[in-house]
């Protein structure tokens, strides 16, 4: 696997329709920039849609659906059978907890500090219908999670152990192994959010211990918006009842008439997944899923490491900023967080839009208990890819430092 040279950027780049106009990117933690193939992966099937019907064009392109989801298999270390699709980050997760056995009075979900906004609604939810309750999972002193301590929390109440991997508000990266060495210790069902994860930091489902894993396919994949990842593993899939069922996931038995009691569901993660999708988007993730796996997702995490870490420097050294990340320095991601004396997140964002600078700003509901937990009401967030550059780092380090004068 080649190192991610200058060069190989550069052709990297140039293959990228969104770099070197006039705008520089920096929200790829909100979407990131799809490649011109990726881009024609998705028109084509469009086009041949149009020409065929999207029926026919469907049985066509049956062969290329069916190589992304062992692309993203191999990229998170699973099975083709493990992975199921979705149209985004939020429905995969809520589709995979939707299908665990309902709570019950005095049942316990565990979520760590970073869990993100949504999750932590539908758990709350979820758990004040059922008389449940959804409890904080202590944190280290640099704001990880803390895995001895979820040990000494776990007691045959617990059902659920949620983690957020890796932070929408920052860099940290949580220790997801550790926590499912507890998860599996306790045989308690682990669930992990990895949005911020896929694509940019090596993700291997055998070695996280989890049940499922989700992430979208817009953010570090660079693939299309309205596509997500579903793993379920394969020993856990009998404890997975679909929320609704359809001629996917359960098709009508011949043999059996309209009473035939409880559905045969189909035993593969696609249990989990709807008939109707966009094939076109699927084909455009699975390009670019290929494309991660050619760049190689260690390769990726090096360069971005390294760029994000550079960019906390530049920032640091301004007066009046104060870059926000948290966590273990050496497996931050490439989510850059800062603040401004004076100027809220969204007034960053704003005046840095008008140096063509795109970024994104946080405030607390991504991510409630960890901003409350601080005492912060809005981040400005400036996201890295391996696309990013030096020259667009100092670019934005010399807007930021404009923007207090
Ligand atoms: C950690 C995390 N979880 C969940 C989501 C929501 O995902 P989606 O917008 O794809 O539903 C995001 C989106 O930014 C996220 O960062």
């Amino acid at each position: 696997m080649p190192m991610l040279t200058d060069a190989i950027v550069a052709g990297l780049r140039a293959d990228t329709p969104g770099c070197g106009g006039p705008q520089v990117h920096f929200n790829h933690a909100g979407a990131s920039l799809s490649s011109r193939q990726t881009l024609a992966a998705i028109t084509q099937h469009l086009e041949l849609e149009a020409r065929v019907g999207p029926m026919e064009a469907a049985v066509m392109a049956a062969d290329g659906v069916a190589r992304a989801r062992a692309a993203a298999a191999t990229l998170l270390n699973a099975d083709s059978e493990e992975i199921a699709f979705a149209t985004g980050g939020s429905a995969a997760w809520g589709t995979a907890i939707a299908s665990l056995p309902p709570l019950r009075p005095g049942d316990r979900v565990l979520v760590g500090r970073q869990e993100w906004g949504g999750n932590l609604t539908t758990l709350r939810d979820k758990a004040a219908r059922a008389g449940a309750v959804v409890e904080l999972i202590p944190s280290l002193d640099d704001g990880r999670v803390d895995a001895d301590a979820l040990a000494n929390q776990i007691d045959d109440r617990v059902r659920l152990i949620s983690l957020t991997w890796g932070a929408a508000n920052g860099g940290l990266v949580n220790d997801a192994a550790a926590v499912g060495r507890v998860a599996r210790a306790a045989g308690v069902p682990y669930v992990i959010d990895a949005a911020q994860v896929v694509g940019q930091i090596p993700a291997d489902v055998r070695a996280l211990g989890c049940d499922m894993l989700k992430a979208p396919g817009r953010k570090h994949l660079r693939g299309p918006r309205g596509t997500a990842l579903l793993y379920v593993r394969r020993d856990f899939l009998d404890k997975v009842a679909p929320a609704w069922l359809d001629v996917q996931s359960s098709p009508w038995p011949s043999d059996l008439g309209a009473d035939h009691g409880p559905a045969t569901i189909r035993d593969d993660a696609r249990r989990l997944e709807s008939a109707e999708a966009s094939v076109a988007l699927l084909l455009g993730l699975g390009s670019a899923l290929d494309l991660a796996l050619t760049l190689g997702v260690d390769n990726i995490r090096t360069r971005i490491h390294h760029l994000a870490q550079g960019l906390r420097q530049r920032l640091a050294a301004l007066p009046g900023v104060t870059v926000r990340d948290i966590g273990d320095p050496e497996t931050r991601s490439g989510l850059v967080s800062f603040t401004v004396d004076g100027l809220a997140g969204s007034a960053v964002r704003a005046r840095l839009m008008e140096h063509g600078l795109t970024l994104g700003a946080n405030g607390v509901p991504y991510t409630p208990l960890d901003m409350t937990a601080r005492g912060l009401t809005e981040i400005a967030r400036a996201s890295v890819s391996y696309l990013t550059t030096e020259a667009e780092l100092d670019r934005l380090a010399n807007a930021v430092a404009t923007l207090n004068r």
